[in-house]
């Protein structure tokens, strides 16, 4: 049986797996950069401010709001590799950006109060153990008026089937996932103010496309493509179908919101 933080450090060594490459390449969430690009300007991100972007996973949103939005971005995870490979992808491309990456627990943020213009979460909330004391820390991190970007995975209560609770379903970080009304919820009640909220569920319907090509090309190659603790010859071959049912009835979704601290 884990502990609370090495089961924290399990999970987080799982995004950065061949297998969560394999599904989702380097940006961890549906719609990739085009979602975070959108998040970035609901929120009004501006040049020079500071951003911290709370699990950050491979570091690809955080370089990218650097140079979208001339912003300095900390990127902070648990992942072993996670800082380390952030670095290396912000290096290896050609255009410089304005980031830094730290390995740390987003549940205990090792950063002084007030330190940051801005914080940006995405498909993380969803995996965090205490959400209510998750928040409140982003609050503390935040300057007075400070903004939050949150997008996440949506699953309505008691939706979701027996085979996508397993670890691709932890993968598309849909089994601890909140109802759309409750990240809203959730941000009221730490003290945040909700000014957006908008319904990018289309795009989990274009990551599960993406997969299921990429499946196909798996097996086209001879199949059976072992990743580990997770074998596709394990994974059920209508759980695709049952996923998109349920994005288009409403019951999965991904939503962005952004929320203000008081000033
Ligand atoms: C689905 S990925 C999203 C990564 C990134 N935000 C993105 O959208 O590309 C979830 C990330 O949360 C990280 N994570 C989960 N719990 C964490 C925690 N308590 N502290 C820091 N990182 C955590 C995982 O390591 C993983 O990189």
């Amino acid at each position: 049986m884990l502990d609370t933080y090495s089961a924290k450090i399990c999970c987080a060594d799982l995004y950065s797996s061949e297998l969560a490459r394999f599904i989702l390449g380097d940006s961890l969430h549906p719609g990739g950069l085009r979602a975070t690009n959108r998040l970035g300007r609901a929120m009004g991100l501006q040049p020079g401010w500071r951003v911290l972007d709370l699990a950050c996973g491979l570091g690809a949103s955080a370089t990218a709001l650097s140079r979208v939005f001339r912003c300095h971005v900390t990127g902070l995870d648990l992942g072993a590799d996670a800082a380390t490979a952030s670095r290396q992808r912000a290096l290896d491309e050609p255009i410089p950006a304005d980031v830094a990456f730290v390995r740390g627990d987003a549940e205990m943020p090792p950063f002084r109060s007030n330190a940051f213009d801005a914080v940006v979460v995405e498909c993380a909330t969803s995996l965090f153990a205490d959400k209510p004391a998750a928040i409140a820390d982003i609050r503390r991190l935040l300057r007075p008026g400070g903004v939050l970007g949150l997008a996440d995975v949506t699953v309505e209560s008691g939706s979701l089937p027996p085979e996508l609770d397993g670890s691709v379903g932890m993968m598309l970080c849909l089994t601890e996932a909140l109802p759309a009304g409750g990240y809203p919820d959730l941000l009221e009640s730490g003290g945040f103010s909700v000014s957006h909220r908008e319904d990018l569920s289309g795009e989990v319907l274009s990551l599960l496309a993406d997969l299921r090509s990429r499946l196909a090309l798996v097996n086209g190659f001879g199949g059976g493509k072992s990743f580990g603790a997770a074998d596709w010859s394990d994974f059920p071959p209508d759980i695709l179908d049952r996923a998109e049912d349920l994005v288009r009835r409403g019951q999965i979704g991904y939503w962005l919101y952004v929320a203000h601290e008081p000033a």
